[in-house]
């Protein structure tokens, strides 16, 4: 994925695009790259990537399990390469309605593109004609952050810190539930805050720690003092907010 390179900031400022974000209804960003025009397996309805995201939608949700991957077609430089994820909170109808929107969505913002990755609030997808299954992915990230600073921000960035290398830890290591881990940490007064870590499946459980500990960092100089932040990467995710935001 080396051609697709994005860092970019959102403000979470008005109260429609909270309520977009929280609904999970329009991508939170999409991008692609690979400029050739390719309708071997990329390009129109039949091809092999049409067929890999269509494996996709029936293989995500089965079982509550939200991750998927495969590969393609004949074993040529053009064959696709592809993932999906939903955050681990979500059930098996929303994570199929979001693969669904996000297979079509990334049809039309990237046809006939060989690299593509799109997120949601629910979801990731993305695909490549390179083989990039277990190998961290540093290139696509999206920061986002609340523009409100907490009121104490050397005690809040405290707390955030050890909530997200909790959660870091607990998404790498504890096998109960697959690279995913969600919890809060007590603030001042009656305040809480909420975070959560993931990684996609096909990343070691080193790996899913270092790509944690990278998105953490990028958050700890981004996010810094603010109310809540999340990095969405092509290989791992953080956030943290200080509202509930995991469904139970
Ligand atoms: C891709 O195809 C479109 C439509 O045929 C054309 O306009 C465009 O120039 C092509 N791009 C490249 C990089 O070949
Ligand atoms: C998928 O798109 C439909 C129509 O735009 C929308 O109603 C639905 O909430 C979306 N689902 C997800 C999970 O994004
Ligand atoms: C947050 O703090 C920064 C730096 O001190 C300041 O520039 C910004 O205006 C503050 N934001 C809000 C919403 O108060
Ligand atoms: C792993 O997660 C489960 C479920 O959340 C929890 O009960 C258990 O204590 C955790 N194990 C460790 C070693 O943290
Ligand atoms: C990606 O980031 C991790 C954590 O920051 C680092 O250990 C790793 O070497 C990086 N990989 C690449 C290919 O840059």
């Amino acid at each position: 994925m080396s051609s697709s390179t994005f860092t970019s900031s959102l403000y979470l400022l008005t109260s429609t695009l909270l309520l977009q974000n929280v609904l999970g209804i329009d991508p939170l960003y999409s991008s692609c790259s690979g400029n050739e025009n390719s309708t071997a397996n990329y390009g129109s309805d039949k091809t092999s990537l049409n067929v890999l995201m269509g494996s996709f939608y029936h293989l995500a949700p089965a079982n509550n399990k939200g991750f998927a991957l495969g590969s393609l077609g004949q074993n040529n430089q053009d064959r696709p390469y592809g993932l999906v994820l939903c955050r681990g909170d979500v059930s098996s109808s929303d994570c199929r309605s979001c693969v669904a929107n996000a297979t079509r969505e990334i049809g039309k913002s990237c046809p006939s593109r060989k690299v593509a990755i799109i997120y949601y609030d629910n979801c990731l997808l993305k695909y490549s004609n390179k083989d990039f299954f277990g190998k961290i992915d540093n290139e696509s990230n999206l920061c986002m952050f609340n523009v409100q600073n907490a009121s104490n921000p050397v005690v809040f960035n405290q707390k955030t810190d050890e909530l997200l290398s909790q959660l870091a830890n607990e998404a790498s290591y504890n096998t109960t539930k697959m690279y995913y881990a969600a919890g809060e940490i007590d603030l001042e007064g009656s305040k809480k805050l909420y975070g959560m870590a993931q990684c996609t499946w096909d990343l070691s459980r080193v790996d899913c720690k270092k790509c944690l500990d990278g998105a953490i960092g990028k958050l700890q100089s981004l996010a810094n003092g603010k109310e809540g932040g999340r990095v969405l990467g092509g290989s791992c995710m953080v956030r943290y907010e200080i509202y509930p935001f995991v469904r139970a």
